[in-house]
């Protein structure tokens, strides 16, 4: 596990002042790039899921856009189908929504009304968490539909902006933390 691990943390760059001055941008590039990394990436995610949860996922939902690298991958790799969770005016049919603020920006994010029941229990990923403005959100936009958010997961995390307290009491893991 801490080779794959070592293979995850190899392939991720890292670019100042990107998109905007003052942001360190990690760029994943690589990692998709490289077959044994982005496997590794994708193994680790699944063994601590199994780990947590065991046959308890009915759900993968992967995050607008970055999180769909990683979504089906992930839920391929435990037997689960994954669900969509599309920024604003992507999805067809009734939805409902959540608006958040971003590390840059603001937006706004949507699932159709269809894509889950009540009760069901689901682990969201994403690529990376910041300030856990978008992970919360999908949080609130799967209690909307009444399903139970298990976990959140990700690749990266930025520990000093916090993002894991705003999703608290729901757990939160992360391959690779970053200052
Ligand atoms: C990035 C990243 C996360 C989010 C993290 O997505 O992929 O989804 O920001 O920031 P937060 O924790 O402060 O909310 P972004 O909205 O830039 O778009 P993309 O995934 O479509 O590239
Ligand atoms: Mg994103």
């Amino acid at each position: 596990a801490e080779r794959e691990l070592q293979l995850v943390a190899r392939r991720i760059r890292s670019f100042p002042d990107f998109p905007i001055p003052g942001v360190l941008f990690r760029d994943i590039s690589p990692l998709l790039k490289d077959p044994d990394s982005f496997r590794a990436s994708i193994r680790l995610l699944a063994r601590h899921l199994q780990q947590a949860h065991g046959d308890g996922i009915d759900y993968i939902a992967g995050l607008d856009s970055r999180g769909f690298l990683f979504g089906p991958s992930l839920a391929q790799e435990l037997g689960l189908g994954c669900v969509l969770i599309r920024k604003r005016g992507k999805l067809p049919g009734p939805t409902v929504s959540a608006s958040y603020a971003l590390e840059y920006g603001k937006a706004e994010l949507e699932i159709q009304r269809d894509a889950l029941e009540p009760g069901q229990k689901v682990v969201i990923v994403d690529d990376l968490l910041a300030t856990g403005g978008t992970m919360r959100a999908a949080c609130e936009l799967l209690g909307q539909l009444q399903a139970e958010v298990l976990e959140c997961v990700s690749l990266v995390e930025l520990t000093s902006l916090k993002g894991r307290e705003k999703l608290a009491p729901v757990p939160f893991f992360s391959l690779l933390q970053y200052e």
